[in-house]
Order: structure tokens, then C-alpha cells, then sequence
């Protein structure tokens, strides 16, 4: 059960404070009932609550994938710099990024109030794979493919896990698509660093099972899908990607 103001809050009606007023003035009715106390506890899905006689549907947890742009932190408040909640337009306020990325990289960042799955996903006993697009200047020898799988020295206590380095093209500049399964502090700038290709861009293309929906431009956002959010939960779909690579 959870309070009635929280309820119409998390549903998008309105801020809490909004929705007081809106309780107030005897705008909700919970189960054909006028109800105008926030602190009323209802059932979601049990009961029916109704918004000036429309209703008002509840989901406890919400998905967001977002494109993530350059000049903002993955943070839920910075004094400093625009946060990635910023950009995502919900009254929600139990949103949270799934991890960080960097202030100057881009790309896919989940967006969710699900703390159960978060802490699945950046768990070190899921290993879940993240690849990223990186541009470097100079031009990448194939044999960085093989230090990359065999572990780098970045200056911890253990060497980085296997990971897998594909070259996109090798020239004044390098593309490369690097595959990590842990989330080490700056860990692919530090493996770019270590391998004498400090980065110059970098981009996540995918999070587990997940992949950046090209239709989003930087700073855009989208639900994910059923079948994405089913994908996330499921230990198996991350598995399989481990095992094909
Ligand atoms: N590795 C980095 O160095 N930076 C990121 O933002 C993500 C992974």
C-alpha cells in the first residue's frame, strides 16, 4: 500500500504539493469516494482512484533509456552541471541513472526507480557486458585486441577481465568498439591510456541486453519496451550475450 498523494504523484498528475491542492478541492475519489487526505493509503491495482472522473493508472516502476549527451552527470542533483534526469520529463522523484557515465561521454544510460534490477545490473557477479564506440587518434595495431582480451595492467590491484576490442578502422584516427563487463573508474579511457591510444570520443552503444535506439538523438529518451524491460530482468538474456562473444 502506498499513500494516496504519492500515488497521483508517481502517476504524473502532478507534484506533491500540486496534488495536496488537488485533494483539497476534491478533485480524486478513491473507490467512488471523495477522499482528500494525502496520507490515505491505497492499493494499487485493488483500488479504483479516479482523477476529475478519469483514471488515474499506477505503475511502481518505470524504464527509460536515454541518450545521454556531453555536459551533464550521471547524478540525481549536481550543484555544478545539469543532471541526466533533466532531460527526462517525469514528476517522478525516485528516478535514478543505473551507473555512470562519464560528464564528456555519451550514449545509453537506463533510467529507472527499479533499485532491485539496478543493483543486478551493476552487480560484478553478472558481469553485464557494456560496449562502448570510441574514437582515439592514431592508428590501433590489431595486437591491442589481444591485450585487451588477455587483461590490462590500469594501475589496480587485479588486471582488467577479458574484454573484446573490435577495430572499426585504423588510420590518423582509430574507431574502435571495446566490449568491458565491469564498471572500473573511467575503465575504458584508462584502457585506451594504457594501450597508448588515450580517447578522444567516447559513446555506450549497449547495456546488456540492451542497445541504443538509434532514433534518439542526444538528449532524447524513450520507455523501454516490455520485451527490453523482460530482456533485463531475465539472467539468462544476459548470459547469452557473454557466452556469444
Ligand atoms: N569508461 C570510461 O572511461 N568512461 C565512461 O563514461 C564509461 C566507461
Amino acid at each position: 500500500m502506498i499513500r494516496l498523494d504519492k500515488y497521483l504523484a508517481d502517476a504524473g498528475i502532478g507534484t506533491r504539493s500540486q496534488v495536496k491542492q488537488y485533494l483539497k478541492k476534491g478533485m480524486v475519489t478513491v473507490n467512488g469516494e471523495v477522499e482528500q487526505q494525502p496520507k490515505q493509503k491505497v492499493t494499487p491495482g485493488a483500488d479504483l482512484i479516479l482523477f476529475q472522473g478519469k483514471e488515474v493508472s499506477y505503475s511502481e516502476y518505470e524504464y527509460y533509456m536515454l541518450n545521454k549527451p556531453a555536459g551533464c552527470v550521471s547524478a540525481t542533483k549536481d550543484l555544478e552541471y545539469k543532471t541526466v534526469l533533466d532531460y527526462i520529463d517525469s514528476l517522478r522523484d525516485d528516478l535514478f541513472p543505473v551507473g555512470r557515465l562519464d560528464r564528456d561521454t555519451e550514449g545509453l544510460l537506463l533510467i529507472t526507480n527499479d533499485g532491485a534490477l539496478s543493483h543486478r545490473l551493476l552487480s560484478p557477479a553478472y558481469h553485464v557486458p557494456k560496449t562502448y564506440y570510441i574514437k582515439v587518434s592514431g592508428c590501433v595495431p590489431k595486437e591491442a585486441i589481444e591485450g585487451c582480451r588477455l587483461g590490462l595492467d590500469i594501475g589496480d590491484d587485479a588486471p582488467t577481465k577479458p574484454a573484446f576490442l573490435e577495430i572499426l578502422s585504423a588510420g590518423e584516427v582509430s574507431e574502435l568498439l571495446l566490449t568491458i563487463t565491469e564498471g572500473r573508474y573511467h575503465q575504458v579511457k584508462r584502457m585506451c591510456h594504457v594501450l597508448g591510444y588515450p580517447v578522444e570520443y567516447l559513446k555506450r552503444v549497449s547495456f546488456g541486453p540492451l542497445t541504443l535506439d538509434a532514433s534518439l538523438a542526444l538528449g532524447q529518451y524513450r520507455p523501454l519496451t516490455p520485451e527490453e524491460i523482460t530482456q533485463l530482468k531475465d539472467e539468462e538474456s544476459i548470459c547469452c550475450i557473454i557466452k556469444k562473444q
